[in-house]
């Protein structure tokens, strides 16, 4: 059989190759592979977004994420469960915020009793040891779907800043354990991390989407979180210019210095060389966020038979370990956990 066949080669195959390196020996069994493995993907590496909406028992299906829901608060909490059951250690919120509730400033992302700040609480009474991350940013919030306020057309930094301390203060004063500016405004960090230090929230992490890239791979979200269409314009005045990665270093410098404890690079697959920098210039814990484009694309062709979408999925998570990433959020978390917790 196979083996037999290929131990003998040399001396059974007339052109055999006088060969003193053959790299296919290490690869010979599935053992063999296991042993020489250089990077492994565990559930300890996965954070899992959900997205909320207002209601009670209530799912709903985002269209352009097959397989991805829209939860009330109540189910939210039951897959805290899951992720708990499954050993995923953090969750990720985003809100769809009902269009009655969005303005021009975001108001709704400073109510203490807002959705993310409803399912924080209701999930840490009901399972206190997982951890729980929140965006910070206003586009789940405003009318124009922008990251920021807006005067004459243009994105106010320091305005917006102030709005988001306070977005991150009702945030981690319901329970959150993460905070997550996703906002690219400059200086945010060290305003936030001021902030909760001044309110004695000394032990709120702050991850930050430091290398956040103007990216066409975020329109699933927006459509789960309702802003794809009040969208006005673009987000290149904020988001980076994906052709840079020197950008990317100075970004993520500037939120360490400012008190990140945690970076992130976002888009993840189309980054990984910026995942890859990154880490290796400041040897932070560092995550790449394998955003909702990037999961419709692996879904959609699995749906329609084009790829073995279980083989994609974990392929495309163990890519960014060996970018040298620390974690990943996914919208495959869940289904990548239980894989992983089959194969033992
Ligand atoms: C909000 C935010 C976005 C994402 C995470 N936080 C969208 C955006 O910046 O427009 C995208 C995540 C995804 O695509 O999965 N600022």
């Amino acid at each position: 059989e196979l083996r037999e066949v290929s131990r003998r080669e040399g001396a059974a195959v007339p052109h055999a190759l006088d060969l003193t390196v053959r790299p296919r020996r290490n690869r010979k069994a599935e053992w063999a592979r296991r042993m020489v493995r250089e990077n492994v993907l565990t559930t300890d590496d996965l954070i899992w977004p959900l997205f909320l909406i207002d209601g009670h028992n209530k799912r709903e299906q985002v269209a352009s994420m097959p397989g991805v829901e829209r939860l009330s608060v109540d189910q939210a909490v039951r897959e805290a469960e899951r992720a708990m059951k499954l050993t995923i250690p953090c969750l990720a919120l985003f809100p769809y915020t009902e269009p009655s509730l969005r303005d021009e400033e975001g108001s709704e992302a400073t109510n203490p009793n807002n959705l993310v700040c409803q399912a924080v609480r209701a999930i840490k009474k009901e399972f206190p040891e997982i951890g729980i991350l929140c965006d910070v940013a206003l586009d789940p919030f405003t009318s124009h779907g922008h990251d920021g306020l807006i005067s004459d057309g243009r994105i106010l930094n320091d305005e917006t800043v102030a709005v988001l301390v306070r977005q991150a203060l009702v945030q981690a004063e319901a329970g959150c354990d993460i905070i997550a500016p996703s906002d690219m405004m400059d200086g945010r960090v060290a305003a936030i991390r001021e902030g909760l230090d001044r309110t004695g929230l000394l032990d709120v992490q702050i991850m930050a989407y430091a290398a956040k890239y103007a990216s066409a791979f975020y329109g699933p979200f927006r459509d789960a979180i309702g802003s794809a269409k009040t969208l006005t314009g673009d987000k290149r005045t904020y988001q980076m210019d994906s052709a840079n990665t020197d950008e990317a270093l100075r970004e993520v410098e500037l939120d360490i210095t400012e008190g990140a404890d945690m970076v992130m690079v976002k888009p993840g697959m189309p980054y990984l060389d910026v995942v890859r920098r990154v880490k290796d210039t400041f040897a932070m814990p560092t995550f790449a966020y394998q955003v909702s484009g990037e999961y419709a694309m692996i879904a959609a062709a699995a749906n329609n038979g084009w790829l073995d979408g279980e083989r994609a999925m974990m392929e495309s998570l163990l890519a960014f370990k060996r970018a040298g990433a620390d974690g990943v959020l996914s919208y495959f978390a869940p289904k990548a956990a239980e894989k992983l917790r089959a194969q033992g």
